[in-house]
Parts: structure tokens; C-alpha cells; sequence
């Protein structure tokens, strides 16, 4: 018997790649929880050159950060038999083996779905600059492997989350992990803890109340952690009535899930769950603005697009890659300038396996206003700067027309200015006039670079 003391994925990698280069099988291993990584008994063997299935690795992967021990052999198990002559085992679902990895695989995958909905974060009062901290009690150890995403969504914020097991610490550049911690040491509940219970309160639709399946996706267990259970049995109890008030008042709007605040971090934290509209319903997440809280221009485009979309950034498809390309040309920095859009969810048709942006209507875009009306109020802005006419019509009603109007700075009430140009996704499908197009786009950037500096100079 082969004796194994394993912690993590890397540990086990090393461990199984030695235990497959000195043919041990898998009955002959005996794995035992351990405090180190990546040294084992079995580490004196010659390494493998055994190739495995990469689909196995990635599932690998994510089931060692399952809370049972007894992934360890069962990994083993796997990969061995996949090393033996069973190079199709992953597809044969009715194997005991294949089961029990398809379900620890789903249930780290619901819990890493589950923590992303329920991390409520809460301003830890009179630290500065602001800093946030969250406790969440994660059935898996995810938190390492989750925290990448949270510093993602969450980039510009200096957050904590703290769990049994593990915590995780951003400060707006890098992550770090300590040990674990007990609720009692979360900081005690705070004013952003009452905006997510009236922001709950807000989202809350009684049309839609199934307990069973509230409970199903947030787990009793979950309740004592997030301030808007606590409001769960009020809010059941007066459903018939707001029922029966939505029927006579029903409105598109994002306007009750938009949190009262100036904080652009409270606005992005809200946004995730808005349900002004339909959008939210097929769109993969809300791509929130993003830039300095203070710049002094903010620019606007119609909504996100494929790539924004998937990765949850606005502009940094095709068309954003022209818009930086452009800036650049023109002397405008991007970093300096919050990037936003008129829609903050992406609106596609499906043709395929490809998604086709499709214009966001007249009622999503107003739908959407409050919000991009609350990041203005946030930033209050020298220079907004529409790029295309649903951002100008957003802002400057359906009136606007950027063929006429492009390049002229009006008075506005959300910044001092406003001016409107073409989108770059015009330039993106002007085919034979691209070229021209574009040194059209540099020149109206050129302009506006040149009256941020005089309305710099002026204030
Ligand atoms: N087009 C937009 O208007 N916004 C994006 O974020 C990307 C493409």
C-alpha cells in the first residue's frame, strides 16, 4: 500500500502523475487528508508521459475543491482507468465513477453559482479609503478559485470576503488569502445593509413568489447572512395586495432597483440584479460602466456587445478596440474617461451558435435611463459624449440626429456639455468608406480632446 497525504489540486497532480509512472493501482493507494501540497510519499517515482483527456483535467480541477475527502481516490480512480484501456469512460454516465464526478462536479459549480448571488458586501464604517467586507459560508472550498471573479466584477473596490474556511482580501490590485474566520468577526451591519433590504424589498415581485423554489435558490441556510431574508415572511404576507397593485401600475424601469446613492461602487453592486426589463433575462450579466468616479468626461454607447457581454467590461470587443485605437490618435486618455452605455444589458438575436446584437427598443432604453442617469449624477462630469444616436437620444430625446448634430456641444443637464458622434461600430460596417469614416471619428475625438482642455482651464 502506497500511502498519500494530499491538500489540493497540485498535490494531487503530482501524487497521481508519480502513482501512473510506477503503475500503482488505484487499490493500492491510500490517500489521507493533509496540511502540505505537492510533496507525497509516492514523489521518489519517475514522471509519467501519459496523456489524459484535457476535459478530465478541467474537471479535475474543480472537483478537488469539493469538502469530500474522498474525491482524492476517486480522481485516482478516474484517470487510472482513463490511463487503462477506458479512454471513453467520461462518457459512459451510468458508471458508478463517472456519476459521483458528474456530481461533486455540479455541486461545486451550484455553489460557486450560489456565492456569486448571495456575497452581499457591506462598507466597513470609517475606514478609508472605503472598503467593503462580505461573510459567506460556501458548502466547497471555491474560495480561492472564486475570488479571481468577484476582483473581476468588483476591480475598483478594496473588498474582503471572509468565510469559515478561507479569506479572500482585494485591494484594487492584488488578491491575497488568509485563514478562515467566524461570522462573529464579520463588522456589524451598516447602512449598505438596509439599501440591499429595501433594494430586496424593490426587487421583490409577488407575481413570481414560489417559497419552494426561493428556497431552492436561497437556501435557508444562506438566511442568516443576508438581510434581505429577513424580510422574506413581511413581504410573503403582503403579496396579494402588491399583486393586485402591479396589476393596475405595470412599468418597465429600472428606476426601484437603482439604489439611492452617489457611490459608484453601491451602483455596480446593485446593478447585477436589476430586473427593469426583459434584457436581464437572456443577456449572460450587466456590464456596468467603468473608469475613474471623477473623470471628467464620460462616454456612452448603445449597449454591450458579444464580447462585453461574455466578459462583463463595456467596450472591449471589436468596437472598443477602434474606440481605444481612436483615443489614442486623438490624445484622449482612456483611462481618464468612465465608459458607459445607454443599455446595460446585451440584446442579441440567436442565429446558430452565433448572437446578433439587436437594437435595443425605445422602452429598454428608457427602461435603462435611471441608471445611466445615476452614474452621471455620480461622476457629474465635464464632457458627456454620446458615441452614436441611441446614446445621444438617450440623453437628448428622439429628436436628436447625430448626422446633423455631430460634433456640437450642447448645454446638458447631467454635465456641463454634451456631444455626440458616430458609434465605432459604424466604422466597423462602412466596408468601402471605412477609412474615411474613421478619420472622420479621429477628427470629431480631436475636437473633443481640444474642449476638455478648455473646460479644464475654465474651472
Ligand atoms: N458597443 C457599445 O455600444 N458598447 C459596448 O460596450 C460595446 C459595443
Amino acid at each position: 500500500m502506497t500511502a498519500v497525504e494530499v491538500s489540493d489540486f497540485a498535490g494531487w497532480r503530482t501524487a497521481a502523475r508519480h502513482l501512473l509512472a510506477s503503475d500503482t493501482p488505484p487499490d493500492q493507494v491510500l490517500w489521507t487528508p493533509g496540511l502540505f501540497s505537492g510533496e507525497t510519499e509516492a514523489g521518489a517515482a519517475t514522471q509519467t508521459t501519459t496523456t489524459v483527456p484535457k476535459e478530465f483535467l478541467q474537471t479535475a480541477k474543480t472537483v478537488a475543491l469539493h469538502r469530500d475527502d474522498r474525491k482524492w481516490p476517486l480522481l485516482y480512480r478516474v484517470l487510472y482507468r482513463l490511463t487503462h484501456g477506458e479512454r471513453s469512460l467520461l462518457k459512459i454516465d451510468i458508471d458508478d465513477d463517472t456519476r459521483e464526478l458528474n456530481l461533486m462536479e455540479k455541486a461545486i459549480t451550484r455553489d460557486m453559482h450560489k456565492m456569486k448571488a448571495f456575497v452581499r458586501f457591506r462598507r466597513v464604517q470609517g475606514a478609508e479609503p472605503e472598503e467593503f467586507v462580505a461573510w459567506h459560508r460556501p458548502d466547497h472550498l471555491i474560495v480561492e478559485a472564486l475570488a479571481p471573479w468577484f476582483a473581476d466584477r468588483f476591480g475598483a473596490m478594496r473588498w474582503t470576503i471572509l468565510t469559515p474556511d478561507r479569506s479572500a482580501y482585494w485591494d484594487t490590485n492584488e488578491l491575497r488569502f488568509g485563514p478562515g474566520v467566524p461570522r462573529s468577526e464579520a463588522p456589524p451591519a451598516d447602512e449598505l445593509e438596509d439599501l440591499w433590504r429595501d433594494y430586496y424589498a424593490s426587487i421583490f415581485n409577488p407575481a413570481r413568489v414560489k417559497v419552494k423554489a426561493m428556497k431552492a435558490e436561497m437556501p435557508v441556510r444562506h438566511w442568516a447572512t443576508l438581510p434581505e431574508a429577513q424580510l422574506i415572511s413581511s413581504l410573503l404576507a403582503k403579496a396579494d395586495t402588491r399583486v393586485n397593485q402591479m396589476a393596475t401600475s405595470q412599468k418597465t424601469s429600472a428606476a426601484p432597483f437603482v439604489p439611492a446613492t452617489r457611490s459608484i461602487s453601491e451602483l455596480q453592486i446593485a446593478a447585477p440584479n436589476c430586473r427593469g426589463c426583459e434584457l436581464y433575462e437572456h443577456a449572460t450579466q450587466v456590464v456596468f460602466g467603468e473608469g475613474p468616479s471623477d473623470a471628467k468626461v464620460v462616454m456612452v454607447g448603445e449597449q454591450p456587445g458579444d464580447e462585453e457581454d461574455m466578459k462583463g467590461h463595456p467596450f472591449i470587443g471589436p468596437a472598443g478596440r477602434l474606440l481605444s485605437k481612436a483615443m489614442h490618435e486623438s490624445g484622449l486618455d482612456r483611462e481618464k474617461i468612465y465608459v458607459t452605455n445607454a443599455v446595460k444589458h446585451f440584446k442579441f438575436i440567436e442565429r446558430g451558435k452565433r448572437r446578433i446584437h439587436a437594437k435595443p427598443t425605445g422602452i429598454e432604453i428608457s427602461a435603462c435611463r435611471p441608471w445611466l442617469e445615476a452614474e452621471l449624477a455620480s461622476i457629474e462630469p465635464e464632457l458627456i459624449v454620446c458615441l452614436g444616436a441611441t446614446a445621444a437620444q438617450a440623453l437628448m430625446g428622439r429628436e436628436f440626429r447625430v448626422t446633423t448634430d455631430r460634433g456640437k456641444f450642447f448645454p446638458h443637464r447631467w454635465g456641463k456639455e454634451l456631444v455626440a458622434t458616430i458609434h465605432p461600430s459604424a466604422i466597423l460596417r462602412a466596408q468601402e468608406r471605412a477609412e474615411e469614416e474613421y478619420a472622420l471619428f479621429v477628427k470629431d475625438l480631436q475636437l473633443i480632446a481640444a474642449r476638455v482642455a478648455e473646460l479644464d482651464k475654465a474651472s
